[in-house]
C-alpha cells in the first residue's frame, strides 16, 4: 500500500517527473544515439512520426519527453513547461531567452546561419552603403540584429520554408537561411555573401528549475555530458 499523501513532506524533485522537450524532424533522428549513451529510453512511438501522442514516458520514471516543433523547444523550456529541451542555436539566438541556460553543445544538426543572394548579382554592391534591406527568413530577429550591428535596417519578409525562391520571385533582395551542404542554394542560383554564426544542437535548460531542482537536473546534464564523452 502506498504511502498517504503528505505535501508537506515531499520535496519538489520527488512529486513530477520532468520534462525534456526534443524537436521533432531531423534533430530527433540525431538525437536518438545520443539519448541511448545518455541511458534514455522513450517509450517507443516516440520515434513514430505518425502517432498523435505528443508526450512519452521513459526508462526513469522520473523523466518524460515532449516532442514539439524545432522553433517551439525553447519556448516550452523558457516558460517552464519543460525543464529541459535540445535545440538548435539557431533557435536560441532568434529567441533570446534570458531564461533559458545552454550548459551543453550536443555537436549536432551543425550547419551555418548564412545571408544568400542571387549568384548573378552578389558581390555587385557595398552592403556597408545600404540604408535598408529587404530580406525573406524565418530568422527576423537574426536578420534584423545583423543588419542593425553595421547600421542598415532590414525590412523583414518572414516564411516558414522555400526562402531560397524569394529573390528571384521579386520578394527580397536576399535571404537569411541555414545552410549545410549548401545544395539547396545551388539549385536555386543562389551563394552565400555572408556566414553570421554557426549552428549546432545544445541542450538547454530552464535557469529556475536549475535552482530549484538541482539534483535531478544536474544528474541528468552530466549524463548527457559524460555521453559526449
Ligand atoms: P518545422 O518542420 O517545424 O518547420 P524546421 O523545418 O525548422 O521545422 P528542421 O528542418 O528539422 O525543422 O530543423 C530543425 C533544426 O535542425 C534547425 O533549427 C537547425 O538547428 C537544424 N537544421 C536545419 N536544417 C539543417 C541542415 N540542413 N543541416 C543541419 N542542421 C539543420
Ligand atoms: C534547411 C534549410 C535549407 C536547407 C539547407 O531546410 O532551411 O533550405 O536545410 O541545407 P543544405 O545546405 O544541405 O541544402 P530543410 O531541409 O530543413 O527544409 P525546410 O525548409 O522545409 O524545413
Amino acid at each position: 500500500m502506498s504511502a498517504p499523501y503528505n505535501a508537506a513532506v515531499l520535496e519538489p524533485e520527488a512529486t513530477t517527473p520532468l520534462i525534456m522537450a526534443l524537436p521533432k524532424g531531423r534533430i530527433l533522428k540525431e538525437c536518438g544515439p545520443l539519448l541511448a549513451r545518455a541511458g534514455i529510453v522513450p517509450a517507443p512511438d516516440y520515434a513514430d512520426e505518425d502517432t498523435r501522442h505528443m508526450r512519452f514516458p521513459t526508462n526513469d520514471p522520473n523523466l518524460d519527453v515532449i516532442r514539439v516543433r524545432p522553433f517551439d523547444v525553447a519556448t516550452f523550456v523558457a516558460f517552464g513547461a519543460a525543464q529541459l529541451g535540445i535545440c538548435g542555436s539557431d533557435v536560441l539566438m532568434e529567441f533570446d531567452y534570458p531564461e533559458v541556460y545552454a550548459p551543453l553543445d550536443l555537436g549536432i544538426a551543425k550547419c551555418r546561419v548564412c545571408v544568400a543572394e542571387p549568384a548573378a548579382t552578389a558581390g555587385s554592391d557595398d552592403p556597408s552603403r545600404w540604408s535598408r534591406v529587404r530580406v525573406a527568413s524565418k530568422y527576423p530577429n537574426i536578420a534584423r540584429r545583423h543588419y542593425a550591428s553595421r547600421g542598415v535596417h532590414a525590412d523583414v519578409v518572414e516564411l516558414n520554408g522555400a526562402m531560397e525562391l524569394a529573390p528571384g520571385l521579386g520578394l527580397s533582395r536576399l535571404i537569411v537561411d541555414l545552410v549545410d551542404t549548401g545544395s539547396t542554394l545551388r539549385a536555386n542560383g543562389l551563394v552565400v555573401t555572408e556566414t553570421i554564426a554557426n549552428v549546432s544542437s545544445r541542450l538547454i535548460v530552464n535557469r529556475t528549475a536549475l535552482k530549484t531542482q538541482p539534483e535531478a537536473i544536474g544528474a541528468l546534464i552530466a549524463r548527457f555530458r559524460a555521453a559526449l564523452g
